[in-house]
């Protein structure tokens, strides 16, 4: 077997989806997701406490079904990988515990993986293109960047961050505001659908001249917010679907203008737009049409992959198997807050 057709298992358990994916080498072979977010909607978020309770309950069963899906037996694995951080910490505990046990029982590699390279790294799967070098535009529930990917498991430089909200968090917030529940951002992509982005005109967050010089590739969201309480506030009559779209609209504009101006200026032709926001149908359809015109070549994993998922930690856990890279000591700790230039533990 070559290294590079590796079976491998990955776990996610950095948030509210306990999640399994087997990889062979960069094929996707299983890919199981049990999610507590109905245990989490009444409150409006997540709580941590239920979060890691759930991920207890599910796991035996998640991994249970993706073994069957992938039709392999957990003797058949070459090497495991699992989430590390960043995340709420007592999640990822679930996370790196069972994996560490599965590791020690089977005797296989295990390699601690960071989240955020892994939902670049999915993009690998299921195709043969070149990972890098790449402009990644990464875009979560908890972070928002722009990447220049020159080796994703080993040189990673943030050319931009948000100052204040990530993009997903932004989502979550003006949905809360708007009563359209939680997680947000399904819920606004689908209600914008209705309404008319251009109705308000809401303000793109650190683009003026001035924000450039020292925040050119820099996100804030937080006045947006402001915005549309302020925008609420003073029209009682306000159309709920023409704000959604609005507001939407201001979001993923900034980010597309702003990734596109980072590929150019870098010299990279390839963008991977990558974590949970990735899944807006907007931002989808529109990175399409400025990537066209700026002849950049445009990366989006599957819908059902930019949302956490395991096969994204699989996919990062076989390039690492792939590149010979050495797994990590059992006994790892989780880190709550890693940045992705630490992608494996
Ligand atoms: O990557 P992810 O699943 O978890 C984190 O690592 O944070 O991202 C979750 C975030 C949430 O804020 C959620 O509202 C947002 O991604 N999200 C979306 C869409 N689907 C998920 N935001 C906008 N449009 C969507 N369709
Ligand atoms: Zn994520």
């Amino acid at each position: 077997m070559k290294n590079s057709d590796a079976l491998v298992l990955g776990i996610e358990t950095s948030c509210d989806e306990t999640a399994v994916g087997i990889v062979s080498g960069r094929k996707l072979l299983a890919n199981v997701i049990s999610s507590s977010v109905e245990e989490h909607a009444r409150f409006g978020g997540v709580v941590p406490e239920i979060a890691s309770r759930a991920h207890l309950e599910a796991m035996p069963n998640v991994i249970k079904q993706a073994l069957s899906e992938a039709r392999v037996s957990i003797e058949d694995i070459d090497a495991f990988a699992v989430t590390a951080g960043p995340g709420l910490i007592g999640a990822l505990l679930v996370g790196t515990s069972s994996a560490s046990g599965l590791a020690l029982a089977m005797d296989k590699p295990l390699y601690g993986v960071n989240h955020l390279s892994a939902h670049i790294a999915v993009d690998s799967l299921n195709s043969d293109h070149e990972l890098n070098p790449a402009i990644a535009l990464l875009v979560s529930g908890g972070h928002s960047s722009i990447l220049q990917v020159n080796d994703l498991t080993s040189d990673v430089i943030t050319l931009g961050s948000t100052i204040d909200d990530a993009a997903g968090e932004a989502f979550d917030k003006i949905a809360r505001i708007l009563e359209l529940g939680f997680p947000g951002g399904p819920a606004i992509d689908l209600d914008a659908k209705s309404g008319n982005p251009n109705a308000i005109e809401f303000p793109r967050g650190l683009t003026l001249a001035r924000d450039l010089v020292e925040h050119k590739y820099d996100f804030s969201f937080s006045g947006l917010k402001t915005a549309v309480s302020r925008y609420l506030a003073k029209t009682p009559e306000y159309i709920r679907a023409d704000v959604s779209a609005s507001f939407q609209e201001a979001v993923v504009e900034v980010l597309l203008l702003k990734a596109i101006a980072a590929a150019k200026e870098v010299g990279i032709d390839t963008l991977i737009i990558a974590g949970g926001v990735a899944a807006n149908s907007r931002l989808r359809a529109l990175a399409q049409e400025r990537a066209d015109k700026a002849g950049i070549q445009l990366r989006i994993p599957p819908m059902n992959l930019c949302t956490d998922n395991g096969a994204m930690v699989a996919a990062i856990g076989s390039l690492a198997v792939a590149k010979g890279l050495r797994p990590s000591e059992l006994g790892f700790e989780a880190n709550s807050s890693s940045g992705i230039t630490r992608p494996i533990f």
